[in-house]
């Protein structure tokens, strides 16, 4: 069967002002994502890694529109949302949902867990009365949850359980697409294999697709059935799992990859460690920025910014090395 998109990303930038110098008068931008184009095709997940503070988040979140877009084109199921006041944007609220990283910070404390996976039924007006109950806990168990769970508050919960609730909230509108913000990363790692499963479920049950962002190439072969890698804002490179794991075209990637231990593979490679300074995003450098950490870097790396090419095999990488 033809693979169909669900999102095609084009050029996307989003920029934050912060203001500098004396009286705050100088605007200058945090480059957070700049230029990232990538697709997601319907049902996958596509797994995004790359270091703290590259701008995974930001991309997440500038995708679904909970930021404004500062250039580019999103395009859901074929339609740009990237410029829709909210009005027109309210359709997709209900079909593109988050999961994020801390499930303490990100549920209210104040409210129950069934009036948490309630709201969302509210404010698209989807179930009312028994009918709201019924659902609630439906969902509930759809996430490994009991009915007797809906009164309680937040932090009568484990780390786990509060992330399924979180995962329940998401579910709660029917979305078709889920961004999962580290989901796991702030989990214990003995309930982690857990709540990856029951995403895994849960995709398989209702056709979702997600964008499952981590910090570590470990954490997404399994689950991510193709992978970007970001650095500093740039999309760097792009492959089906196992092909980016099993053949790695660009230096970060590779370094990446060499810092995962593989007991079964290749005992006798060596890590490559990263040195020298990850440039600041409000002023980056131009052409490659990875150069300061590459060891590859030649002349034209620092000058030019090499843009992201496909080498065939649904493989795309931005290197000058395969110019
Ligand atoms: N609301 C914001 N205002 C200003 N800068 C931000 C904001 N959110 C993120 N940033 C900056 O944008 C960059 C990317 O952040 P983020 O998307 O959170 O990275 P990641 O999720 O990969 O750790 C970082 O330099 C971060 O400090
Ligand atoms: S473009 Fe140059 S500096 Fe950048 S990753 Fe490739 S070889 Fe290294
Ligand atoms: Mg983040």
């Amino acid at each position: 069967m033809e693979k169909q998109e669900l999102l095609r990303v084009k050029g996307l930038k989003k920029y934050f002002p912060i203001k500098k110098g004396f009286g705050g008068h100088k605007v200058q931008y945090v480059k957070a994502v700049d230029n990232v184009n990538f697709h997601i095709y319907k049902g996958e997940t596509f797994g995004l890694v790359g270091e703290s503070g590259c701008g995974k988040s930001t991309t997440g979140r500038t995708l679904i529109r909970l930021y404004d877009v500062t250039e580019g084109e999103i395009l859901f199921d074929g339609t740009d949302i990237s410029r829709m006041k909210e009005k027109e944007l309210l359709p997709y609220r209900k079909k593109m949902q988050m999961i994020f990283q801390d499930p303490y910070s990100s549920l209210d404390a104040r409210m129950t867990v069934s009036d948490i996976i309630g709201e969302p039924l509210d404010i698209h007006g989807l179930a009312s009365g028994k009918e709201r109950k019924d659902r609630i806990s439906e969902l509930l168990e759809n996430v490994g949850l009991k009915e007797e769970h809906a009164n309680r508050y937040p932090h009568e919960f484990s780390g786990g359980q509060r992330q399924r609730v979180g995962i329940a909230r998401a579910l709660a509108v029917n979305p078709e697409f889920i961004i999962c913000d580290e989901p796991i990363s702030a989990l214990d790692v003995s309930i982690q294999a857990q709540v990856v499963n029951m995403l895994e479920d849960i995709q398989n049950q209702y056709g979702i697709t997600y964008l499952f962002i981590a910090h570590d190439l470990s954490m997404v072969r399994h689950i991510s059935d193709r992978i970007g890698v970001m650095y500093l804002g740039n999309l760097v490179e792009i492959a089906e799992s196992d092909e980016l794991y099993e053949n790695p075209l660009h230096p970060y990637t590779q370094a990446l990859l060499s810092a995962i231990p593989n007991p079964y593979k290749d005992k006798n490679k060596t890590r490559i460690m990263l040195e020298g300074e990850v440039p600041s995003p409000i002023d980056p450098p131009k052409g490659c920025r990875f150069a300061s950490r590459c060891k590859y870097a030649k002349d034209i790396c620092r000058e030019t910014e090499p843009v992201i090419k496909d080498m065939g095999n649904e493989h795309f990488c931005a290197c000058h090395l395969y110019d």
